[in-house]
C-alpha cells in the first residue's frame, strides 16, 4: 500500500479514563471520516508523538480529578500545540492541569440540559444559540485561569464549554458524543475538521484492508481456527480471514445444544455457499448441557459456557495442523461491558463468554479484528467483504445462545420449549414486516410457574416473556412499541403452539437500566 495515501494518517487519538463512553466518542469519530485510534489516559509523550496525531480527544471517567489515583496524563501533552477537546472528566483534567478548579456539585447532574453559547468560535460553528445537551457528572470546573474564555453555560453549570486563548485546547463539560446531545456531531466534525484540520477521507473498507494486513503479519503461515455461531460477527470475522488467509482457514461450527430451531443446517448452508475452506461442526450438545447441570448463576453459566467452548476448540484442533491462532468476532461492547478494555477501569456488567468466560491458559493465540467496533460498524463491514445483506442483518443471538434465555437451570425440556417460542417470536415479527425496523427479538423463558385454564382444566405452567429491542449499538436500548396485533398474535401462538407456555409477558424495560439479555 502506498504509506503516503494512506487515510489513517489523519488520526485522532481518544485517551481513554475509564469512561463507559471512550468507544463512542471513537465511532463518532469515524462516523465524521476520521481514523481513530483508543489509548491509555497515561500514554507518553513519545508514544504520542509516534502515532503523530492532528488531536487528541479526552474522554470522561468515574472518578474526581482530586481522587487519590485518578487517570491524569502526561501534562506535557497539553503543551505540544496539538488540539484537545477534553470531555467531562477530560475536561475538568485539562481545566485543573491549567490553573483552574473543579468542584463538587451540590447535586450530581444526570440527564439533558439546555446549554446557552455565550461566544462565537470555530468549534461551535454551524449550532444554534441555545441546543440540547446531555450531562453526566457529579464534579465540574468552578474557575478557569486567566488562559480560558467561556463558550457556554447551562442553569447550574456556568462553564459548560471553555476555550484557551493561545492553544487550541477546549472543555466541554457536556457530552457530545451521545444520540441525547442531538447536534453534537457538529461539535465534533467542527474539532475534527476545522480545529485538528482532518480531511475526513477515512472509510470503513480501509478498515478491511489494515485488518487484512495485520492478519496477514500476524498468522504468516499457520493456521486459524474460527469459531463460528451463525451470528454476524462470527461471520464477518471469517470473512475477514478468509480474505486475509484462503485456505489456511479452518472454521469450527460447536452445536452446542443451545442453538435455535434449525440453526446449524442454516450456518452450514450459508458458510459452504461463501467459503471455499474447510468446516468442522462438532456435536458438543451433551458436553455443554453436563457443564450447566445444576447452574442457575448467570456468570457462572457463562463462565462455563466460555470453558466448554474452547475445551471444544482445542479437541478439535489437535486434528488441524498448524493450529496456533483462534479468531473470535469479539465486539466493542462485549468488551466494555466485560470489564476488560485494556484502557480503562469501567465495570464488569457482563461477563461476555467470549471475553471474561475465556480460561487463562488458553493454548491459542487470539485474533480478534472487531474487537473496536460497534454492532453496525460489522454489519457495513460485512456488506462490504461481499456477505449477502439479509445474512449481515440478522438479529444478533448471543454466544452462549438459549442458555442466557432459559432462566434458571438449563435442561432438555426446558430448552424444547424455548426453542420453539424463540422460533415463533421471529416468524410474528418477520410476518409483521418488522424485522428491518426492530433491533432484536426474541422469547425469555422464566423461571416461574403460573396458573391458568385451558378448555374446562386448571394450568400450572411456564410464562414466557417477550422481548424486543431498538437500538443501533447494542450499549443503549429502547424496547420496541410494537403494535397490539402483532403481540397480540405473538401472545396467541406461544400459549397454542408451545406445549408448557399458558402465559405471556412482554418486557418493557430499555437498556440502561436494563440490559438487552436477562442474563
Ligand atoms: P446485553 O444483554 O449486554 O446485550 O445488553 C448486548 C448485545 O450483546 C449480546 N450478548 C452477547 N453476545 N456473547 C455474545 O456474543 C455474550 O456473552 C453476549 N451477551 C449478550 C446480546 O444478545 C445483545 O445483542
Amino acid at each position: 500500500m502506498d504509506q503516503s495515501s494512506r487515510t489513517t494518517d489523519q488520526r485522532v487519538l481518544v485517551l481513554d479514563f475509564g469512561s463507559q463512553y471512550s468507544r463512542l466518542i471513537a465511532r463518532r469519530v469515524r462516523e465524521q471520516n476520521v481514523y481513530c485510534e483508543i489509548v491509555r489516559h497515561d500514554i507518553s509523550l513519545e508514544r504520542v508523538q509516534a502515532h503523530a496525531p492532528r488531536g487528541l480527544i479526552f474522554s470522561g471517567g468515574p472518578n474526581s480529578v482530586y481522587d487519590e489515583g485518578a487517570p491524569r496524563c502526561d501534562p506535557a501533552l497539553l503543551r505540544m500545540g496539538l488540539p484537545v477537546l477534553g470531555i467531562c472528566y477530560g475536561m475538568q483534567l485539562v481545566c485543573d492541569a491549567l490553573g483552574g478548579r473543579v468542584e463538587s456539585t451540590p447535586a450530581r447532574e444526570y440527564g439533558r440540559a439546555r446549554c446557552h453559547f455565550t461566544k462565537q468560535d470555530p468549534l461551535l460553528s454551524g449550532l444554534p444559540g441555545e441546543m440540547q445537551v446531555w450531562m453526566s457528572h457529579g464534579d465540574q470546573v468552578s474557575s478557569v485561569s486567566d488562559d480560558f474564555t467561556p463558550l457556554g453555560n447551562t442553569e447550574t453549570c456556568p462553564l459548560a464549554a471553555v476555550r484557551h486563548h493561545e492553544l487550541p485546547i477546549y472543555g466541554l463539560q457536556f457530552h457530545p458524543e451521545v444520540s441525547h446531545t442531538p447536534q453534537g456531531d457538529v461539535i465534533l466534525r467542527n474539532f475534527l475538521r476545522d480545529v485538528c484540520g482532518c480531511e475526513g477521507t477515512w472509510k470503513l473498507g480501509d478498515f478491511a484492508e489494515e485488518a487484512v494486513e495485520i492478519i496477514r503479519r500476524q498468522v504468516g503461515s499457520a493456521r486459524v481456527i474460527c469459531g463460528l455461531s451463525g451470528g454476524v460477527d462470527s461471520s464477518v470475522t471469517a470473512a475477514l480471514l478468509y480474505r486475509a488467509i484462503g485456505s489456511q482457514l479452518s472454521c469450527i461450527l460447536v452445536d452446542n445444544g443451545l442453538l435455535r430451531k434449525g440453526e446449524s443446517e442454516a450456518v452450514i448452508k450459508e458458510f459452504t455457499q461463501h467459503f471455499k475452506t474447510d468446516l468442522h461442526v462438532v456435536d458438543a450438545k451433551d458436553r455443554f448441557m453436563q457443564a450447566l447441570a445444576g447452574v442457575t448463576e448467570p456468570q457462572e453459566k457463562r463462565t462455563r459456557i466460555g470453558h466448554a467452548f474452547i475445551d471444544c476448540f482445542r479437541q478439535e484442533a489437535v486434528d488441524i495442523v498448524d493450529a496456533n491462532f483462534l479468531a473470535q468476532g469479539t465486539l466493542y461492547p462485549d468488551v466494555i461491558e466485560s470489564g476488560a478494555a485494556t484502557d480503562g477501569p469501567a465495570a464488569t456488567i457482563k461477563l461476555h463468554h467470549n471475553v471474561g468466560g475465556l480460561p487463562d491458559e488458553l493454548g491459542f493465540e487470539l485474533i480478534e479484528p472487531l474487537r473496536d467496533l460497534f454492532k453496525d460498524e460489522v454489519r457495513k463491514l460485512g456488506e462490504a467483504l461481499g456477505l449477502p445483506t439479509d445474512y449481515v442483518w440478522r438479529h444478533p443471538f448471543p454466544g452462549p445462545g438459549l442458555a442466557v434465555r432459559c432462566l434458571g437451570e438449563v435442561t432438555d425440556d426446558r430448552l424444547v420449549i424455548l426453542r420453539e417460542a424463540d422460533a415463533i417470536v421471529v416468524e410474528e415479527i418477520k410476518a409483521a414486516g418488522l424485522y428491518r425496523q426492530t433491533s432484536q427479538a426474541f422469547a425469555v423463558l422464566l423461571p416461574v410457574r403460573s396458573v391458568g385454564v385451558m378448555g374446562d382444566s386448571r394450568t400450572y405452567e411456564n410464562a414466557v416473556a417477550v422481548r424486543c429491542v431498538d437500538t443501533d449499538d447494542f450499549m443503549t436500548a429502547d424496547w420496541s412499541h410494537l403494535p397490539y396485533e402483532v403481540l397480540a398474535s405473538i401472545s396467541t401462538r406461544l400459549i397454542n403452539e408451545v406445549q408448557g407456555v399458558n402465559r405471556v409477558c412482554y418486557d418493557i424495560s430499555s437498556k440502561p437500566p436494563a440490559t438487552i439479555e436477562w442474563e
